[in-house]
């Protein structure tokens, strides 16, 4: 479900135009001029917030556009965001983002604040599993080591012995040197994994609910109706969608391939804010639909974001022992290399 829109009713005066429109200027592709009126005084606020607190706003590819382009001081996939979060001289880490990001970045920073601005904005694929199916499956399958997909809990990583993102999952089930190993929790990225490697997976049953939506046919069709269209995919998606694709990458990995490659036009087989933050960015570029949209996500807004950096909360806090053996897992991680 989509969160209910919030007011945004603080004052839009003169000064707030001015010190705000090279900001405007970054989004007016996407925002009309009636809805910056209603985001400016609260990107201001802010703004200046964050240099009072010595704060750092991280968002993800699926924010929207005043977050992404207007307050973000980072953007990029899981990894970029993890590993921004681990190299920061920042107090504060405000995670515009989902639950199991904001959880990274804390393991990563244990004695830094890190705020989530809805503690309500979670993921599907962190919901599929617990700690105690971790423990399940490796009682099943002894001695096969765990890689565990970072969209997860602190409890289930702490039981995992290395965690991936999708750009660089291949790269961090091949570092084991193991002919098999268990991938949680994501079917769909284990079996695109499985795709690319030697090595034998043994997989879980979540999905993303954003992901699992695209179809094959879905492709197809919009191939069909627009000639010469390149088709980017996430590798959540289930597998006839990536099979219908022109290229499979992460977050970063799909944005890295329109700016090398500037297809004409181009669908992102991913969450729409993706898209409508790169038309921003290549306005020459046509995006084309379908996309889903993810409700965590749409949690984090303006007036969120503001209160978070007011109040000094929501802020994650993780069971010291969990923690302890969570960011071994997360560690070894970020000393992979990228593969997409
Ligand atoms: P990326 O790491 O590719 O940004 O993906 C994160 C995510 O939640 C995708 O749904
Ligand atoms: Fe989770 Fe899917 Fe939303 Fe990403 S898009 S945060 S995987 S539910």
């Amino acid at each position: 479900m989509i969160a209910a829109p919030e007011r945004l009713d603080l004052p839009y005066t003169d000064d707030i135009a001015r010190s705000t429109r090279h900001l405007y200027e970054r989004v007016s592709r996407t925002v009309t001029s009636a809805e910056w009126e209603l985001y400016a005084p609260y990107v201001a606020r802010i703004e200046a917030l964050k240099r009072e607190r010595n704060a750092v706003v991280l968002a993800h590819h699926y924010q929207s556009a005043e977050i992404y382009r207007c307050v973000a001081d980072i953007v990029g996939d899981s990894l970029t965001l993890a590993k921004a979060a681990a190299s920061t001289d920042a107090d504060v880490i405000v995670m515009c983002g989902v639950h199991f990001m904001a959880e990274t970045a804390k393991l990563l920073n244990p004695s830094k604040t890190v705020l989530l601005p809805d503690l309500a904005a979670g993921c599907s694929l962190a919901e599929s599993i617990t700690a105690e199916d971790v423990r399940a499956l490796r009682a099943a399958h002894p001695g096969v080591p765990v890689v565990t997909y970072v969209n997860t809990s602190a409890a289930v990583k702490a039981e995992s012995d290395v965690c991936c993102t999708s750009a660089n999952a291949v790269a961090v089930v091949e570092s084991l040197g193991v002919p098999k190993v268990i991938f949680l929790p994501d079917q769909y990225l284990a079996a695109f994994v499985a795709s690319k490697t030697n090595v034998e997976i043994v997989t879980w049953q979540g999905h993303c609910e954003v992901h699992e939506r695209f179809t094959g046919a879905e492709i197809v069709e919009l191939r069909e109706m627009h000639a010469g269209i390149v088709v980017l995919a996430h590798p959540e998606c289930p597998p006839d969608v990536l099979a219908n694709a022109d290229f499979v990458g992460s977050t970063t990995a799909m944005l890295g391939y329109v700016k090398e490659h500037r297809p004409a036009r181009v669908a992102m087989i991913t969450e729409c804010s993706m898209a409508g933050n790169l038309v921003e960015a290549f306005p020459e570029i046509e995006f084309l639909q379908p996309c889903n949209l993810c409700p965590h996500m749409r949690r984090i807004t303006l007036p969120k974001i503001l209160r978070a950096l007011e109040t000094m909360e929501p802020e994650i806090q993780i069971d010291p022992a969990i923690a302890d053996r969570a960011r071994i897992a997360v560690e070894r991680m970020t000393l992979a290399r990228r593969d997409t």
